[in-house]
């Protein structure tokens, strides 16, 4: 087992960011919610307790108690997290007299400490809180200050105890990355070893030990993660591993024959499956999207069901799950149950009364498009944008017929092919086009024309939680607007969005 750094998460917004970075480092971590911290393994290296929205003088705030760390390893507090250790020690903690928000400069800094061996004074760094250390006990030193904050960092005398009040996982803090490396490297000892090569040797041994006997089944969508985490159960079981692709008919344009010629030559176990018909039939005059992402997945659930069971001795079901889907995000007052709606197929399991296998689930997006080049898997799917399960069927709002699909197949195919050509696609996290149910009036030569408008999406994100809508290049919008009005001759108005998440979402429905 790898070594790893244990994140103990008390509700920030940048829990998720801390684990990227440290795992930017090669060095494995796990988020874990306060209240269902794992025992300390002889693998585990150090703690980093996250930040939180709570205050420490609440008398709910999320709380540790931090007597089987302190001693046994290292342990890193961020804002909150600083807080609270200090807090254990009789610091005192009192809300800011100014709420503290925004860019910092340290400087003081103590380069005798590990935690900013080579930070340069004056470094910038990132503040986030409503409450300061006012005091700290002598078993304290204060190892940097800012103008405004006196104890921005702090080691614990005679042990790897360290604070920091300001967030070194946002890009913000310049050195940031550089104050993780010192904890994680220098003060943790951690060897850096977690690369895509050791994950994909450790992934495919572990998968062989679980595998033991029994076929497994497994759902391609044409995207990175079920593709990825099917090239890794190849790589273990070979053909006991049975594919299964559903066209939707809810697909991209040619999608659902260009990604199977893809599987096959990748030398999957992959059955394609036409089931347009069952789909199209289920969604006839649904208009709610909660009602049209119900029938897709329920109809997708029954067409694998059906086709799985033709497949004997079926053990296993192998699903593309990755980290951001199970961490369960912590409400302050406790462990949420908060189940992403966009899970459609979450009921697959249940109905299939199989055994689940998902070997992908301690990685996030990035991590599993590192792990599919490291697989040589086909860049066009490695890169591919994010694709929602229910396609299309999302983007033609309102009810779905056959025509409105081709038609938006048509316009998504010529604003993601333009993309591409002009070495945009990999800039965008995600684009699409969606078919608006209004007609709008225009003209054509001498006619009036009364017909579709169609809207184009393109957003920058990191993991779809967020997201800021793509500055496109004026000239390439008009390019493409012509390009679909001149040949799509159901579309003559095309607009832009340019809405970023929140308030707005990426998809429309
Ligand atoms: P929203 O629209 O919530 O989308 O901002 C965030 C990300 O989730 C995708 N998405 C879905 N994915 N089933 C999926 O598998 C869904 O029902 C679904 N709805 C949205 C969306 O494409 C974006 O990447």
């Amino acid at each position: 087992m790898s070594e790893q750094i244990l994140i103990v998460d008390f509700g920030s917004q940048y829990t998720q960011l801390i684990a990227r970075r440290v795992r930017e480092l090669n060095v494995y971590c796990e988020i874990h919610p306060f209240n269902q911290l794992p025992e300390l393994s002889n693998n585990i290296k150090g703690v980093i307790l996250s930040g939180s929205p709570c205050s420490v003088n609440d008398h709910d705030a999320p709380r540790i108690n931090l007597d089987f760390v302190i001693g046994n390893l290292p342990i890193l507090g961020i804002c909150y997290g600083a807080q609270l250790i200090a807090q254990q020690f009789e610091g005192n903690i009192l809300p800011s007299q100014i709420r503290e928000y925004g860019r910092a400069r340290l400087e003081r800094i103590d380069q005798h400490f590990d935690l900013l061996k080579e930070i340069q004074l004056n470094t910038q760094v990132w503040m986030s809180h409503g409450d300061t250390i006012d005091d700290l006990p002598d078993s304290f030193d204060v190892i940097a200050s800012t103008p405004s904050v006196n104890v921005a960092a702090y080691k614990m005398k005679d042990q790897k105890v360290y604070g920091i009040q300001f967030h070194p996982e946002v890009t913000h803090t310049i050195e940031g990355k550089t104050i993780l490396r010192n904890f994680v490297v220098h003060i943790c000892g951690c060897t850096q070893d977690w690369t895509p090569d050791i994950f994909i040797e450790a992934t495919v041994k572990e998968l062989r030990q679980k595998l033991i006997r029994g076929n497994v089944v497994l759902g391609l969508s044409g995207g990175v993660d079920s593709t990825v985490a099917a090239v890794l159960i190849n790589e273990a079981v070979g053909n006991r591993l049975h594919c299964i692709f559903v066209d939707n008919g809810l697909l991209r344009k040619n999608e659902f024959e260009l990604v199977l010629d893809s599987y096959n030559h990748m030398g999957l176990n992959v059955k394609g499956i036409d089931a347009k018909v069952k789909f199209y039939k289920a969604l006839k005059g649904i208009k709610d999207p909660e009602k049209k992402r119900k029938a897709i997945g329920k109809v997708f659930i029954d067409v694998f069901d059906e086709e799985a069971h033709k497949i004997s001795e079926v053990e296993w079901l192998a699903q593309g799950t990755i980290y951001p889907d199970v961490i369960e995000s912590v409400s302050v007052k406790g462990p949420s149950a908060t189940i992403k709606s966009h899970h459609n197929v979450g009921g697959l399991p249940a109905k299939m009364k199989l055994k689940v296998v998902e070997p992908l689930n301690t990685l996030f997006k990035d991590e599993v498009r590192k792990v599919g080049k490291t697989l040589n898997i086909d860049p066009n799917i490695v890169n591919r944008h994010p694709f929602p399960g229910p396609g299309l069927g999302i983007r033609i709002l309102g009810e779905i017929t056959p025509e409105k699909v081709r038609i938006i197949q048509d316009v998504d195919d010529i604003f993601i092919s333009a993309l591409k050509k002009n070495g945009l696609y990999d800039e965008v996290w995600q684009a699409g086009a969606i078919l608006l149910p209004i007609h709008s009036v225009g003209v054509m030569g001498d006619e009036r024309t009364y017909e579709n408008v169609v809207a184009l999406r393109a957003v920058s994100s990191v993991d779809g939680m967020t997201a800021d809508w793509s500055q496109l290049p004026f000239d390439f919008l008009a390019h493409v607007s012509n390009d679909i009005i001149n040949k799509v001759k159901e579309v003559n108005r095309v607009v832009f969005d340019i809405s970023s998440k929140p308030p707005a979402t990426i998809e429309w429905e």
